[in-house]
């Protein structure tokens, strides 16, 4: 298919999940509102023997369709489908595998519908949901299978006493009451006793559900000129309603979930990447891990080390230069939050590149400048950042993000600063928490005018406001090469301001987010 102009938006936009390789896939079907579905179609209770068969059918159809199914196990309304450990069908992409094997087994149902009911009219359209599950090796994924059919024997030995009892003349409440709290030994003895039902004699595709797979078969493929059968063997899809949480199935039948052999390209399948969705801003944020410890060993002042913040933007000037997709910053304390444009290709926007070389290039130029900032502190402590990606669609969302960030360094700030100036004035840190718990912005503007003569609002706005950092541009006069006239030359540099994130100065600013070096 010719590439249009539209095809980007299937480019850039369809992501399916690839599940992981090297693990059993289970497709799980169950049937919805199968209650409401057999009540109406009047299957016998509590098993009906003709749906069964209905499901095995589909699911035998779904095994010979598709040759990567190795197992189907099911009870009930509901069906699992093992696919074998390195199977490529359709890449491992999940919603693929989901659909392909949900519908086709509906359309089935459907089409064999008379050949098990021919007297009944479907009422209304049978459908099925279905999940994926990835089991990474050979006991997790017998483990599966053995629950599924743990799980069929608790019900039907349920289901078996309830519906006898119910046909003996109890109420539905009543055979319930019966019941409860009854172990399966209990329940042996009250079909037993009761109804001289020995639940070992029930029918085995009610006990032990239906496993449907592969089996080697001896077929008669021509009659030769003497009159004499020549056999092959072939594999033909089988089912078989016996015990699989015991290993003799599995010893009878190892070829159905053998390990797959390694392959050395195999390896490289493993690094899936997420991919940060396109037209869509990216923040980066960082934050240092454990700061308290670290500004503590580093006696910085408190509740703001000026110097500390300035290090910090420093920093984040660096980035702003080795990183020219980023657009902005914030930061406070020891955060700051970078937005990349929203079309920026870095590393193929891949989350974790993206993320760890931001995290990484920070660490590097925060130690780097320490002692630029520091000259009189040792480094006592390597000091390290985490690193989260966020991706906002719109404009206005990123100006909400960082208003947001902007109220927390507000709020934080102006909580210290009471708490700090409490504290120096010989209340207990837990005196000073005690005091502050519960006030609002204004008890805690006027417990700092009334109790310290300190108007928060003339705090240096670096505390207060956070620090912000964009690129703005600058006329230079450039020397002419040998002329005496100098030309005006476009020229870029990087701003720190400390002021408020509003839809002012946003107005004031219209190239910081529209421009992409
Ligand atoms: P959802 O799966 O959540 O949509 O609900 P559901 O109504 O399908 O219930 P669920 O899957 O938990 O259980 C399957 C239900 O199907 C059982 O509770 C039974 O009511 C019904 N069912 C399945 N097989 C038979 C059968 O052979 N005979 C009868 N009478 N009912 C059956
Ligand atoms: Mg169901």
């Amino acid at each position: 298919m010719a590439n249009s102009e539209y095809e980007y938006v299937k480019r850039e936009f369809e992501f399916d999940r690839r599940l992981p390789p090297s693990n059993w896939i289970v497709v799980r079907i169950d049937g919805c509102h199968f209650h409401r579905f057999s009540k109406i179609h009047a299957f016998e209770k509590p098993n009906d023997e003709n749906a069964l068969r209905l499901m095995y059918t589909c699911a035998t159809a779904i095994l010979e369709k598709f040759p990567d199914i190795v197992f189907a196990y099911g009870v009930s309304d509901e069906y699992s489908f093992v696919f074998r450990e390195e199977t490529e069908f359709y890449h491992r992409r999940e919603s693929k595998i989901l659909s392909l094997c949900v519908s086709y087994f509906t359309s089935v149902y459907v089409m064999k519908w008379k050949d098990f009911f021919p007297n009944k009219e479907l009422k209304e359209p049978p459908y099925f949901d279905a999940r994926a599950v990835c089991y990474p090796n050979l006991k997790t994924i017998h483990d599966y299978l053995a629950w599924r059919q743990v799980d069929c024997h608790i019900n039907n030995q349920y289901n078996t006493c309830f519906w006898a009892l119910v046909k003996s003349g109890k109420s539905e409440q009543a055979a319930q009451l019966a019941l409860k709290g009854t172990f399966a030994k209990d329940k042996n003895e009250l079909l037993a006793q009761q109804f001289q039902i020995n639940y070992d004699d029930e029918p085995a595709i009610f006990r032990k559900g239906s496993s449907v797979c592969r089996e080697k078969v001896e077929t008669t493929v021509k009659i030769d000129d003497y009159g004499t059968p020549i056999k092959r063997s072939r594999l033909k899809v089988t089912v078989a309603h016996v015990d699989i949480i015991g290993p003799e199935f599995w010893e009878n039948h190892q070829y159905i979930l053998r390990e797959s052999k390694f392959m050395h390209e195999f390896v490289k399948k493993f690094g899936i990447d997420r991919v940060l969705p396109p037209c869509n801003w990216i923040v980066v944020r960082i934050s240092g891990c454990q700061f308290d410890q670290f500004s503590i060993i580093h006696s910085l002042d408190k509740p703001n080390d000026e110097t500390a913040l300035r290090l910090m933007s420093a920093s984040a000037s660096l980035m702003m230069e080795q990183y020219p997709d980023i657009v902005f910053g914030y930061g406070f304390s020891n955060e700051y939050s970078f937005v990349f444009h929203e079309k920026t290709e870095l590393y193929q926007r891949q989350e974790s590149l993206i993320l760890s070389s931001c995290s990484s290039y920070f660490t590097s130029c925060y130690v780097t400048k320490w002692k630029e900032f520091f000259p009189h502190k040792e480094l006592m402590q390597t000091p390290r950042f985490e690193a989260e990606a966020l991706c906002y669609p719109k404009l206005k969302i990123i100006c909400e993000y960082l208003s947001w960030r902007q109220a927390e360094c507000h709020a934080g700030n102006q909580y210290n600063t009471c708490f700090w100036m409490l504290v120096k004035s010989g209340k207990s840190e837990a005196e000073a928490h005690e005091i502050l718990k519960g006030t609002l912005s204004k008890d805690k503007n006027e417990l700092l005018f009334q109790q310290f003569q300190m108007n928060y609002n003339n705090e240096p706005a670096m505390f207060r406001k956070g620090s912000c950092i964009y690129r703005r541009k600058v006329e230079e006069l450039a020397e002419a090469e040998g002329g005496d006239n100098g030309t005006a030359r476009e020229q870029w540099d990087v701003k720190v301001d400390h002021v408020d994130l509003g839809p002012g100065f946003w107005r004031k600013h219209p190239w910081i987010m529209t421009n992409c070096n």
